[in-house]
Parts: C-alpha cells; sequence; structure tokens
C-alpha cells in the first residue's frame, strides 16, 4: 500500500482527487489536509468535508492555512463559483474536521514516520511550507511530493503562471529549495485530462454515488473550466493521485525547476530549465504527458468500488 496525505483546496477537481485517493485498493489515504486556493478556507474545508460524507470517506481531514505566506490572497471565483464547489447539491454538514491544525498533523505524522508517506498537494503550496518552516526536519522523513501545479509552457491564471503556484509563489518557492523528491504535474499534462460529455456520461453511468457525484462536479466544469474551443474541464489535481498506482503511464522529464518570486509579469511561474541551461541539478521530474484511456479506465475502475 502506498501511503499518502492529500493536501487540498477542494474545488472541482481536487474533489475528483480525494475521491479516487479514498477509494483506490493501493493507497493508503492517512488524512486530508485543507488549504485556502480555489475559495477561501472557510469554503475549502466544508467542501471537503461534504465529499467525505457525501461517499461514506472514513479519513481524519484538517483545516489549514487561510492565507498565502506573503502576497495577497487571489481567489478564482469565476471558476470554482462562489462556493468554491458549485454545482452538486449535498446534504446539511454535520461531518466536523479535526481540532489539530493541518500543518501539526502533516509534521507529526511525517515525523512518526518511517519516511515512506507521499504527500500530495493539489492546491497551493502553504501548508507544505509552513510544515517545512516550523520545523525543518521534517524534509529528511517526507518520501516525495507529488503535486498539482506548475507548467513548463504557459500559465492559466497568469500568462507566465499556474493558479495553484501563483497563489503562494513564496510558498513553492520554499517546496521547490527543501530538497524533497518532486514529482510535478504541470497544466502541459493536466490540461489534457478533459472530463468532457462523453467521460461525464461515461462515469454517470457507473451508476452509483460516487458517479453521479463525478458527474454533477464536472458538468459544472463544462462552462466554467472549458479549455477554450474543446468544451470540456480538466480534472487538472487527479492526474497528481493516479501518478502513484500507475507511473508507467505518464511521460516524464528530470528539470531544475525554480519559482520566479520577483514581482514582475512572471511573479510565480515555475521556471523549468529542461534543457539544462544553467547546468543545475534537477530538484523535479515533470509530467509532460499522460495515457488518457488508461488514466480514465482507472478513475472509473475506482468510482466502481463506491457504493
Ligand atoms: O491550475 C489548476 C489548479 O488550480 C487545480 O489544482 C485546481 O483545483 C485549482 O486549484
Ligand atoms: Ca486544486
Amino acid at each position: 500500500m502506498i501511503k499518502m496525505i492529500l493536501d487540498c483546496d477542494t474545488g472541482h477537481d481536487d474533489a475528483i482527487a480525494l475521491m479516487v485517493a479514498a477509494k483506490h485498493p493501493e493507497i493508503d489515504l492517512l488524512g486530508v489536509t485543507v488549504v485556502a486556493g480555489n475559495q477561501t478556507l472557510d469554503k475549502t474545508l466544508p467542501n471537503t468535508l461534504s465529499v467525505c460524507q457525501h461517499l461514506g470517506i472514513d479519513v481524519p481531514v484538517y483545516g489549514g492555512m487561510s492565507l498565502p505566506l506573503v502576497r495577497d490572497q487571489v481567489v478564482p471565483a469565476d471558476v470554482h463559483g462562489k462556493t468554491g464547489l458549485d454545482g452538486p447539491v449535498f446534504e446539511p454538514l454535520v461531518r466536523k474536521p479535526e481540532r489539530k491544525h493541518a500543518v501539526n498533523f502533516l509534521i507529526e505524522t511525517i515525523m512518526k514516520s518511517d519516511g515512506d508517506i507521499t504527500i500530495v498537494p493539489v492546491g497551493p503550496l502553504t501548508n507544505i511550507a509552513m510544515a517545512i518552516r516550523l520545523y525543518p526536519k521534517i524534509v529528511t522523513k517526507i518520501q516525495r511530493i507529488v503535486m498539482m501545479g506548475g507548467a513548463v509552457g504557459m500559465g492559466n491564471w497568469s500568462p507566465a503562471a499556474e493558479f495553484n503556484i501563483f497563489a503562494d509563489p513564496e510558498a513553492a518557492h520554499i517546496v521547490f529549495n527543501s530538497g524533497v523528491p518532486i514529482v510535478m504535474m504541470g497544466l502541459d499534462l493536466t490540461n489534457t485530462a478533459l472530463a468532457d460529455i462523453n467521460i461525464i456520461e461515461r462515469m454517470e453511468g457507473i451508476g452509483n454515488k460516487a458517479g453521479k457525484l463525478f458527474g454533477d462536479i464536472m458538468r459544472f466544469t463544462l462552462n466554467s473550466q472549458s479549455v477554450v474551443g474543446l468544451g470540456a474541464g480538466p480534472v487538472h489535481d487527479v492526474t497528481a493521485v493516479t501518478y502513484l498506482v500507475a507511473p508507467e503511464i505518464y511521460t516524464t522529464i528530470d528539470s531544475y525547476v525554480e519559482i520566479d518570486i520577483s514581482h514582475g509579469p512572471s511573479y510565480g511561474r515555475t521556471v523549468c530549465d529542461i534543457n539544462n541551461r544553467w547546468k543545475k541539478e534537477p530538484n523535479a521530474t515533470i509530467g509532460m504527458a499522460i495515457d488518457l484511456p488508461k488514466f480514465w479506465d482507472i478513475v472509473e475502475d475506482t468510482l466502481r468500488r463506491y457504493e
């Protein structure tokens, strides 16, 4: 079993990533830590709890950082809606988060482990960076970080920067300079994982609550997140989870990555030296392509495991 902690800013694609991480037979989901990103924490935390409650996901959920480390907060309400998870309708929320702060959960869990835990951040890296700054020794025991964020090519929140990095560039700077092995699923790959109407109807056809929730979630993104001209929304975050169980379906390159924390037009860009111009040791493995039919098979097979 692969031990992992999901760090998310639920969010439409975060919700799908949670559904897959919680039910895949090869994954031991130890906990879910939540961060502000797609919406403010007072929305991303209940969104995460609602998905868990709706599907009976019995994994502890921890509230984390509500603001970026340094920069002003940005919230993409036009993408994920005013709730951060517009579309699905959930039962009144009774599930509660754990009392412990997400950053303390990360530190305590990692430090008492055998160094065999993967952290899967699929939102801004604020929680992870705070854990590294609060307890620097943690970097010696995080097995690896497999994240959704960044891009070799163009951004999606500014011309140069992808949202998760743009939302907290200083946090990303800390993480990418921590020495922890990083696998980065950037937009070059994640924008190809498009939940078009055919995928939506395929998952709804499973005929269980998880398949219906997939449809209710991703139908909203058909309009709000459509990649221009393609009429579909990418399930960015899910590609970080499926990498844990099927790395062989990915095409990757190793590269030195630097986060632009200067305050110019490229603030928040992942500068990926894929041609090794700077002759620096790679600090990340970057996902560049994915076998989409096999990816969607993993998603469908996992959603089928729900009641
Ligand atoms: O740029 C895509 C990322 O931003 C995804 O993690 C999505 O959930 C949003 O957080
Ligand atoms: Ca996310």
